[in-house]
């Protein structure tokens, strides 16, 4: 997306904690002032608002997610989901973060669609705490 030069004030009402924790953030990540942290964060969410959106097309993806490994049936059950998508799998890790938890990376090269899939299906499983979804793509 192409933008333009010309900038528009907005007014935005926010909770101040939250507004705390976003100048911490920015204050901590060195810009230089609030409105290029949140000029940042807007181009992000667009970005992933667009590939969530988008049917189909060639992507890489990364599925990142934390797991209670103690659930029962729930390794069984990544390894079975993972082999339905094995044409599109390039690679994959996993840290056996602490007595609990367990975390693993999936890259994927293939259709947008079956990429957004596999993260569905996985975040559906029981015992599964947190997933994330990126991807990167220009045209921003
Ligand atoms: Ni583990």
């Amino acid at each position: 997306m192409e933008e333009s030069k010309e900038l528009t004030r907005i007014g935005v009402s926010l909770p101040s904690n939250l507004l705390d924790k976003f100048d911490a953030i920015i204050r901590g990540r060195g810009y230089s002032s609030r409105s290029e942290g949140i000029r940042d964060a807007i181009r992000a969410y667009i970005v992933e608002y667009e590939w969530m959106e988008r049917e189909s097309g060639d992507e890489i993806g990364t599925i990142t997610y934390l797991y209670d490994h103690s659930q029962r049936g729930l390794g069984d059950r990544l390894t079975e989901v993972q082999h339905h998508y094995i044409d599109m799998i390039k690679t994959s890790t996993h840290i056996h973060l602490d007595e609990e938890n367990c975390f693993e990376v999936i890259v994927m090269k293939g259709d947008a669609k079956r990429i957004k899939e596999l993260a569905e299906n996985i975040m559906s499983l029981k015992g599964v705490k947190h997933l994330k979804l990126t991807t990167t793509h220009g045209g921003i």
